[in-house]
């Protein structure tokens, strides 16, 4: 089977339906659940084939919004699901993960014309980032905090070690206790952002503000299709609002940093972080350019034989295998092709969907892979690798 094929195979092989709901396991092993971002991926990678089951997928996505708007990032629908986690709230995590609907939506929307399925998901997708614009930004600073590692999708990304407080060879088990140790703590403090923020872990990350602005202007055309005149408003206004306080906490030495704290201290780690904002259109064409040439195209930090690093080559913490630590990952390398392709980088474009190819035919459907020997590792069937899909296409 070809790559291609098997992406389609494996989007079909984990779809579960409960109780009139369909979705798509990220891995039946490892991840039997419904996640936030993943779902969003499975939207983007069927919906030139499928797009009945890439609308389901939101659809059961959206089905647990919590009163308040927020979207979680796992949804239990089996009684009996492995490893759940105890959030305290009935059967869905209590936190979220990178705001990727609207991008989804309008995906499903630009291949099929569906004007009914804009106007029936609507109205929960825009509560949803009207939810991260108020209790994510309590105090109106124009930029979205995460209260968990987790929210980043990115789960021991040594981007977050000095707000941890681990050291940089921290194990993967230790690293894990610690995040439930501070889930425990986000509970006890009912996952409010603005209590949790001062005492526990409060992040303004590059990725989820980049995604946030890039999905903030979808929202607006989605808006301005359904006619809705001052949400569309709303939504580039908050698009501009967090561009330009990206660039004045987070922007040094030609990147943006992820910051930590009420006083946004930098968090100077370098991970694939610094490629996210191309995906919003952040950097000036010279930006971009410079970014090529001093990380991507470098071997020391970014650039490896299989694939782009999560976590540059230079850093101390960096492990090849160390998941979020170092490793390449599909969800990224999608991530980067896009924001390389809509400032004209073609060529390095094309290299990013060579390497994903090159790494999804050697190791196959896993859900990271060492970017120095290509091995893959962690769970198997990981729908990820369907986002060749999409790479393919455009
Ligand atoms: C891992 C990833 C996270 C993803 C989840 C399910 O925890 O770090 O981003 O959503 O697996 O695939």
């Amino acid at each position: 089977m070809n790559v291609a094929d098997e992406a389609r195979a494996i989007l079909k092989e984990n779809r579960r339906f409960t109780n009139g709901h369909q979705y798509t396991l990220p891995s039946p092993s490892t991840y039997p659940y419904q996640w936030l971002w993943d779902s969003c991926f499975h939207a983007i990678a069927l919906c030139r084939d499928e797009p009945d089951a890439a609308k389901q997928e939101l659809r059961s996505l959206l089905f647990r919004q919590l009163p308040d708007g927020m979207v979680p990032h796992i949804t239990y629908w089996e009684p009996g699901d492995l490893h759940r986690y105890e959030w305290g709230l009935d059967g869905v995590s209590a936190l979220t993960q990178p705001p990727m609907i609207a991008y989804a939506v309008w995906e499903i929307y630009r291949r099929t014309n569906d004007a009914d399925f804009l106007a029936e998901i609507y109205p929960a997708v825009f509560r949803y980032y009207e939810y991260l614009l108020t209790k994510r930004d309590p105090l109106d600073h124009h930029l979205v905090g995460i209260i968990n590692p987790d929210e980043s999708g990115e789960d021991n990304s040594p981007r977050f070690d000095a707000m941890l407080k681990v050291p940089l060879d921290i194990s993967f088990s230790d690293h894990l206790k610690r995040r439930i140790e501070l889930i425990d703590a986000n509970r006890a403090c009912n996952f409010n952002a603005e209590t949790c923020m001062h005492t526990h872990f409060w992040v303004k990350d590059v990725p989820f503000n980049s995604i946030l602005v890039k999905n903030l202007q979808i929202l607006a055309h989605i808006a301005s299709v359904l006619e809705k005149k001052e949400d569309e408003h709303t939504a580039n206004l908050h698009a501009d609002l967090i561009k330009d306080a990206m660039r004045e906490w987070m922007f040094e030495d030609g990147v943006f940093w992820s910051t930590m704290g009420m006083d946004y201290e930098k968090l100077r780690v370098e991970t694939w972080a610094h490629f996210a904002p191309l995906f919003a259109g952040l950097y000036t064409p010279e930006e971009a350019g410079s970014l090529i040439d001093r990380y991507f195209a470098d071997p020391e930090t970014f650039r490896a034989p299989h694939g782009i690093r999560t976590t540059a080559k230079r850093e101390p913490s960096y492990r090849p295998d160390g998941y979020w630590r170092g490793s390449v990952w599909m969800a990224p390398h999608w991530f980067i092709y896009q924001g390389l392709l809509s400032y004209g980088f073609e060529k390095e474009a094309q290299q990013v969907r060579e390497l994903s190819l090159g790494l999804l035919s050697d190791a196959g459907f896993r859900e990271y892979f060492n970017p120095e020997t290509g091995e893959g590792y962690g769970a198997k069937n990981f729908t990820w690798g369907a986002l060749i899909l999409d790479m393919m296409e455009s």
